[in-house]
Formats: C-alpha cells, sequence, structure tokens
C-alpha cells in the first residue's frame, strides 16, 4: 500500500484527506488498494480532527515508507522547499500550487526526472476539469495554435453575483472567500495573477519552454463596476476575465484582461465558480473543457488523481515536460489585439471575436 503525506491541511489538503476516506470504494475498485495517509504536515493545531499530524517536514522526507507528497500548501516559501528535498530523497510530488508551477515548473520538472520521481499537478488549472493530462495526452497529435480560457473561479463569481444579483463586488468577493474559493490573499484572484500563472502553465506544456508570468500583461477585475456590467448586458455581453495565449510560430502573445463576451461565444454561459478552457490544436480546433474551477472538493478531486497516478508505476510521465528558456523570459506579453467597447463612462474593454461560433 502506497504511503503519503499531506502538505497543509487547509481547504485542499484537508479536501484530499476526505475524499481519500470517503471515496474509498470505488478508489479500492480501481486500484487494488487505497494510499494511506501517514503524515498530515501543518503549523497550526486542529482540534477535534482525526489524522496523524506534524510539524517537521525532516520526519517525512526521512521516512523511506513515505513515497507520494502531496504538496497543498500553496505559494512559494515553505512550498518550494518541501517540493525540492521531497524530490530529492526520491519521494513523488503532486501539487494544485499553480503559482510554484507557474515561477519554478522547469525546474522541478527537470529535477524529477534526474531523480526518477513525477511532478503532478493536474489541479493547478481548472480546479477539477481535467485539462493538463488531455492536453498532453489527447491532444498530442497537435500543434496547439491558441489557448483562451475563464479560469479564476473566484472572479468569474464575483462577475456573475454582480450581473445577476446586483451584488456589490465586496460582497461577492466575502462569499467566494466563505465558499473556499479565493486565495488566501485575494488580490491574486482579483489583480488577476492567478489567472496569469494558470495561462502561464498551460502555454508552457504547449510550447515545452517556460512561459513566465511576469512576461505576461496582466489586468484584473478591480475597474469592473455594477454600471459597467449592466451596460455590458444591455449590450448583449457578459464581462469576463479571460486569460489568453496565441502560439503562432513566429511570436508568442499572452494576456489576461476583463473582455466583453457576446451571446453567440460559448463563454458567455460560463457562470458563478465555473472556468472554462477552449484550447484550439492544428488539427482539431477548438476544444472546449468545463467544469468547477476552484472549490475544495473539484480541487481535491485532481489531485488525489495525481495521487492515484503515482501509485501506478513508478515511471516518470515522459510527456509532462518543459525546458527552462531565455527566451521564455524575454517579454511577450503583446495583448492580442481586438476591438474595444467604450461605456458611456469612457471605460473602455476589448470584445472577445466570435468568428468560429
Ligand atoms: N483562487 C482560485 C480560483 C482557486 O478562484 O480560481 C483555484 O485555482
Amino acid at each position: 500500500m502506497s504511503k503519503i503525506a499531506v502538505l497543509g491541511f487547509g481547504v485542499v489538503g484537508s479536501g484530499v484527506v476526505e475524499i481519500l476516506g470517503k471515496h474509498a470504494g470505488c478508489i479500492r475498485l480501481r486500484q487494488g488498494d487505497i494510499p494511506e495517509v501517514k503524515y498530515i504536515l501543518d503549523i497550526r493545531d486542529f482540534v477535534g480532527v482525526n489524522g496523524n499530524f506534524i510539524k517537521e517536514f525532516s520526519l517525512i522526507e526521512n521516512d523511506d515508507e513515505v513515497s507520494i507528497v502531496a504538496e497543498t500548501i500553496g505559494g512559494i516559501g515553505a512550498a518550494y522547499e518541501f517540493t525540492k528535498r521531497a524530490i530529492l530523497s526520491g519521494k513523488h510530488v503532486v501539487t494544485p500550487n499553480k503559482e510554484l508551477v507557474a515561477v519554478h515548473g522547469a525546474e522541478l520538472l527537470r529535477l524529477a526526472k534526474e531523480n526518477g520521481v513525477k511532478y503532478l499537478f493536474e489541479a493547478s488549472v481548472g480546479g477539477g476539469i481535467p485539462i493538463v493530462r488531455p492536453m498532453l495526452r489527447c491532444l498530442s497529435a497537435n500543434r496547439i495554435t491558441e489557448i483562451s480560457g475563464i479560469m479564476n473561479g473566484t472572479c468569474n463569481y464575483i462577475l456573475t453575483r454582480m450581473e445577476n444579483d446586483s451584488l456589490g463586488f465586496d460582497q461577492a468577493l466575502l462569499e467566494a472567500q466563505q465558499k473556499g474559493y479565493a486565495e488566501a490573499d485575494p488580490a491574486a484572484d482579483i489583480e488577476g495573477k492567478d489567472t496569469c500563472r494558470k495561462i502561464c502553465i498551460l502555454a508552457s506544456i504547449a510550447l515545452g519552454k517556460h512561459v513566465y508570468p511576469q512576461n505576461v500583461q496582466v489586468t484584473g477585475i478591480a475597474g469592473i463596476t455594477l454600471e459597467v456590467i449592466k451596460e455590458a448586458r444591455k449590450k448583449g455581453y457578459a464581462v469576463k476575465l479571460l486569460g489568453r495565449v496565441s502560439c503562432a510560430e513566429s511570436a508568442v502573445q499572452a494576456s489576461v484582461e476583463p473582455y466583453l463576451v457576446p451571446r453567440s461565444h460559448p463563454f458567455y454561459m460560463v457562470s458563478d465558480v465555473f472556468n472554462a478552457v477552449m484550447v484550439t490544436g492544428s488539427a482539431t480546433g477548438e476544444v472546449m473543457f468545463f467544469g468547477r474551477g476552484a472549490g475544495k472538493l473539484p480541487t481535491a478531486s485532481a489531485v488525489v488523481a495525481d495521487i492515484l497516478e503515482c501509485c501506478e508505476g513508478d515511471l516518470p510521465e515522459e510527456n509532462l515536460f518543459w525546458t527552462d528558456s531565455e527566451g521564455g523570459r524575454q517579454p511577450f506579453g503583446v495583448p492580442i489585439s481586438v476591438n474595444k467597447y467604450t461605456f458611456d463612462s469612457g471605460f473602455e474593454l476589448p470584445i472577445l471575436q466570435t468568428d468560429q461560433f
């Protein structure tokens, strides 16, 4: 039986433990055995919660029985250090940590390859939506030419509540926090940084080269008022925060910004915490992935799927790899050119093209 350690007992970490317990029946049917949570690492004390809680990472690092580490701490401080130490001590690491993957993905994938272990992060983009593995495996016969999507559940929840229920921005954000959708610091959601990290991960997969967040031009949703949303609606648009990358051979262009999405576009109907990612392949054309993009159990579901993949065998995931590159560090965040709509107030938003729909 594989033994795992869960780092961080927050929203997603506790969801991982919950799913491994509650879904044991269906996991056993498919896998034959259920990974056992040997340790839960957290600096906080949890009263009345069962589990082998520890505060010292070295216990995990030095325990040869633990073969898989689920890093659900988030951020790039302790999470980065523990991920490297886990990989160096021969353990597979799985994570929903988009910030760490977007900033240090090339290095950690290289380190995992050198140490013969897996570094998997299906949950880092789109929460419970399968996107990383389908891009790598099911679309592997394609050159990916464009990726665009609604990739932040918190922002989409806020915009939907404002549009449908005329809720104020702050109240809608509070609800998103209470539902466990927002980041520890929700500025990362609202300012578009979270979407930026996710589009960088998908772009790195598509290009095979690390695409760094600092090179992407990012605008968040702080400027979106109820008046903007109402005027947009009258004109037949929904306001959505989109991450986009266009992977033409000559140049890569990436951006994160709020768009006016016309009724004819599939993104128009994507509301609440739902995310949608549209990937354009050279053979498939547009393929859309849709589902809950944030929240405890959807995100934990993808983390547990990665844990189960690690249980299946020790062969590293050869396809899941991209190189670091100086090219990736060059600014290339030229906004994808689009038509703009000017609101009565003078505020402007780009309009998403819908030629193909
Ligand atoms: N804060 C993120 C979101 C969590 O709202 O989408 C999932 O990555």
